[in-house]
């Protein structure tokens, strides 16, 4: 499965990868609908739809910077550094995720597509002001905060500057991602469950592009039936060696290259 993964990799033109949360389950943060996932302790209706947070901002507050806490413990894994090398070889050339916990970018992916925002910016609830909070280095003293954020600039309530159950994904992106996997030859499609749509049509564009699949993921997931490889396994444990690999047959491609030149 590795040999085939990394030859298929090795071999495409335009690849691509989709993430969820289970790429992030190695570093520790809990995914949404495993048996220890958030929606599974948590209901999503009070913490994260705009209805929630017009009637307990508090307590949606309270939720998100919990959680932006715990991201902030949290290192990129192994499954992160492999991604962000594929892309350096020219392997992969751009990760879209679904994740708003930034240890993509952290790893060192430069060309990351988020289409569900990112945890650590804040939006005005009232007028288009945005902050991102590791840029304006406030990030500690706002997660340690009690009081509800308000506006620097307008004086309205902050909201976290990411897509609720109910709401649109930016369109900017999603339109940016769907046209990635229309040329796409190939989507690694790492941890997620692919039951969240619009994102989870990622996979059958490039599917019905003619384009292959390779899934990494513990379990059987929504994606699996239309996988032409499914390496069933943590993404932490296996996307080292499947790096390694893929760096093999580019190296035996090339020599084998520089060979017949000198035939
Ligand atoms: P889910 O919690 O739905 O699915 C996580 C997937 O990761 C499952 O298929 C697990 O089997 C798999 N998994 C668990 N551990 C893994 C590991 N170590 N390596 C690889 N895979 C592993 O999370 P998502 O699919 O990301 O939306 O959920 C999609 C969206 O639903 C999220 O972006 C979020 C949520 O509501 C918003 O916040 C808008």
């Amino acid at each position: 499965m590795m040999g085939e993964a990394a030859n298929l990799l090795a071999k495409s033109k335009f690849a691509i990868a989709f993430t969820g949360a289970g790429i992030s389950a190695g570093s520790g943060i809990p995914t949404f609908r495993d048996s220890e996932g958030l929606w599974r302790r948590y209901r999503p209706e009070e913490l994260a739809t705009p209805s929630a947070f017009q009637k307990n901002p508090a307590l949606v507050w309270e939720f998100y910077r919990w959680r932006m806490k715990k991201i902030l413990e949290a290192r990129p894994n192994a499954a992160h550094y492999a991604l962000a090398e594929l892309e350096r070889l020219g392997v992969i050339k751009a990760v879209i995720t679904q994740n708003v916990d930034d240890l993509h970018r952290e790893s060192g992916t430069k060309n990351l597509l988020e289409l569900h925002g990112n945890i650590f910016r804040v939006r005005c609830t009232s007028c288009d002001y945005k902050e991102n909070l590791k840029e304006s280095e406030r990030l500690e003293e706002f997660v340690s905060s009690k009081d509800l954020p308000r506006c620097p600039r307008c004086g309205a309530l902050l909201r976290p500057d990411v897509v609720w159950f109910g709401e649109s994904l930016p369109s900017d992106v999603l339109e940016r991602a769907f046209s990635l996997a229309r040329k796409a030859d190939l989507v690694l499609v790492v941890g997620t469950s692919g039951v969240v749509y619009p994102a989870a049509y990622i996979p059958y564009i490039v599917k019905e592009g003619g384009g292959r699949v390779i899934e990494i993921n513990p379990k059987v997931s929504a994606i699996t039936p239309i996988a032409d490889v499914f390496i069933r396994a943590p993404a932490e444990d296996v996307m080292e060696e499947l790096l390694r690999k893929v760096r093999d047959f580019i190296e035996n491609g090339s020599r084998q290259r520089e060979r017949l030149k000198t035939l």
